[in-house]
């Protein structure tokens, strides 16, 4: 499974980047107006640290207005994803993407049925956002079974990427279920690094290395 990090702060991304579990970003309206920096220079800038893909969001509703950000977003870096909302004009812009060679990940999705439609309609990645849904007392991650096993049914070449993650539990169960990407905020990539045994255990190695006779 594929590790994005969801967030627009740099410095989260590049020690992520040095522990060399990342492969890619993704990043949204709300996470980029938290750093107080232009889209553009925040988006440069995490293309020159992560070479794997960099999710960047339209904000126009319309399709022909959609494909305008999208080009765009797509000149500034190869690997800039965009990222498109799942409404019907945003589908259109998706199969526009799709044959113009622009890369998209389809955000905001809440339902294996929406999912069918963005992988009909030529998206390279579809963002479940479980998290979300999971706030509103339903299963994320039952939809997320449910994608991947209709993705299979019919081959599509759709990554099932689970977004909106929010502890642990939503990454292992990502990853049994093969989802193909987790984007995982900041704190929880810390959270599945640290073992409380691992703390107790190199405590002890570290006490006992100082009675070893030097
Ligand atoms: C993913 O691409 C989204 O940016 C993100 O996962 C949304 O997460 P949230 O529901 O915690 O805002």
């Amino acid at each position: 499974m594929k590790f994005f990090i969801d967030t627009a702060y740099i410095d989260e991304i590049k020690e992520a980047a040095a522990m060399g579990i990342i492969d890619g970003v993704t990043t949204n309206p709300s996470l980029v107006a938290k750093t107080g920096r232009t889209f553009r220079d925040v988006l440069v800038e995490i293309c020159d640290v992560v070479k794997g893909p960099v999710s960047a969001e339209v904000v126009a509703t319309t399709c022909d207005d959609m494909m305008q950000e999208a080009r765009a977003l797509a000149a500034l870096r190869p690997n800039i994803v965009v990222k498109i909302p799942l409404i019907a004009e945003g589908l259109k812009a998706v199969r526009l993407c799709a044959q113009e060679g622009i890369k998209t990940n389809v955000t905001l999705c809440f339902s294996a049925t929406q999912a069918l439609l963005a992988a009909k309609a030529g998206a390279s990645y579809i963002s479940p956002f479980v998290g979300r849904v999971d706030d509103i007392s339903s299963g994320g991650m039952d939809i997320v079974a449910d994608i991947i096993e209709i993705y299979r049914n019919y081959d599509f070449d759709t990554e099932v990427l689970v977004a909106s993650v929010r502890h642990p539990i939503h990454v292992l169960e990502a990853a049994r279920m093969g989802a193909d990407v987790a984007t995982c905020p900041h704190k929880v990539l810390m959270q599945l690094v640290k073992h409380p045994l691992t703390d107790i255990g190199l405590e002890r190695f570290l006490a006992d290395w100082e009675k070893v006779p030097k």
